[in-house]
């Protein structure tokens, strides 16, 4: 994806609906409709702040059947290197940004029997919109979605006065919790289970399947990692010939952007692949935060995914 693929939208409600979480309602700046997309998809929000840019991945929550607009949920990241606390403090009814097209880098397995969908917070975005691709149809399909406490339960309404039967909610507060050796032991042949969260519930879910004997190809998950901040490092581009500061607050992406040299990318949380770029000189260490290399991979130093990942070197030379 480049700049020259987005698309302006004009903001056209903004609804907090937990104290952490903020619905966003966007609409193509041009009129008309906007790009088809399934359930599981996500867009780059493009937010140009004063000092920098951001560029983050958001779930798309709408209905996939109803394209005059977009719908995403932002939840603030306290810890975040700003993009977040972008979209809530300076973002309102009005404010212009440029998307992505959506991708989908989370779909519905279409030849599954069932589908057992698993959500913990702000998770629960991209399966608002597969639920409304599910709803209604052959393919039986359950639910499972934990949160805080009740003031954190977003979008509920919208879920329980649809979907009533096929949600099951757990409050931490309340002491509730998923059963995940139940839950994952009792399923029929042939059912795919999906889960969007936290990084121990995704890592609780992978490890039971696992336990329980579920194909790898059942078991699905998302999770864009934000780029964690580190020391400051230099890195030279081979091919465009120049050397770039990566400060400790910018990912190694957008200091190569800022530099004017462009890199393909789907994602931006180290889940796509496509910004792999070859590693051609090192000394020091690479810190992968990628969910993409292996674990062979990322000990080999030959590749980086500088979307999320970054080093701690003397020297590092890039094949860009
Ligand atoms: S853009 Fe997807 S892994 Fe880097």
């Amino acid at each position: 994806m480049n700049e020259a693929q987005t698309i302006a939208v004009e903001v056209t409600a903004v609804e907090q609906v937990t104290p952490l979480i903020r619905h966003f309602t966007l609409k193509a700046a041009a009129g008309g409709a906007l790009p088809a997309f399934s359930g599981g998809s996500h867009i780059i929000v493009v937010m140009r702040g004063a000092a920098r840019i951001h560029r983050n991945p958001y779930s798309l929550l709408s209905s996939p059947h109803a394209l005059d607009t977009y719908e995403i949920g932002v939840r603030r990241m306290e810890e975040s290197r700003g993009g977040s606390q972008f979209m809530h403090d300076s973002v309102t009814v009005g404010s212009r940004l440029d998307i992505a097209h959506p991708v989908n880098l989370f779909p519905l397995d279409k030849i599954a029997r069932k589908h057992v969908l698993i959500a913990g917070g702000i998770g629960i975005t991209p399966f608002l919109a597969q639920l409304e691709d599910l709803h209604g149809g052959a393919v039986p399909y359950e639910l499972h979605y934990s949160v805080r406490s009740p003031e954190h339960s977003a979008f509920l309404g919208r879920l329980q006065e649809r979907e009533g039967g096929h949600v099951h909610l757990y409050y931490d507060s309340a002491g509730q919790a998923i059963d995940f050796d139940g839950l994952l032991s009792r399923q029929p042949l042939g059912t795919h289970v999906y889960v969007c969260g936290p990084a121990g519930l995704i890592e609780r879910v992978i490890g039971t399947a696992k336990t329980w004997g579920w194909p790898a190809s059942h078991v699905h998950w998302e999770q864009f990692s934000a780029p964690p901040v580190g020391d400051a490092f230099d890195v030279f581009l081979a091919r465009a010939q120049c050397t770039v500061h990566v400060a400790p607050d910018r990912s190694l992406l957008e200091s190569i952007e800022a530099a004017g040299v462009e890199v393909p990318y789907l994602c931006r949380g180290g889940v796509c692949g496509f910004c792999q770029t070859r590693v051609l000189e090192l000394d020091g260490e690479l810190q992968h935060n990628d969910h993409f290399l292996s674990d062979r991979e990322k000990a080999g130093g030959r590749t980086i995914m500088p979307c999320v990942s970054r080093a701690r070197c003397k020297t590092l030379v890039l094949d860009l």
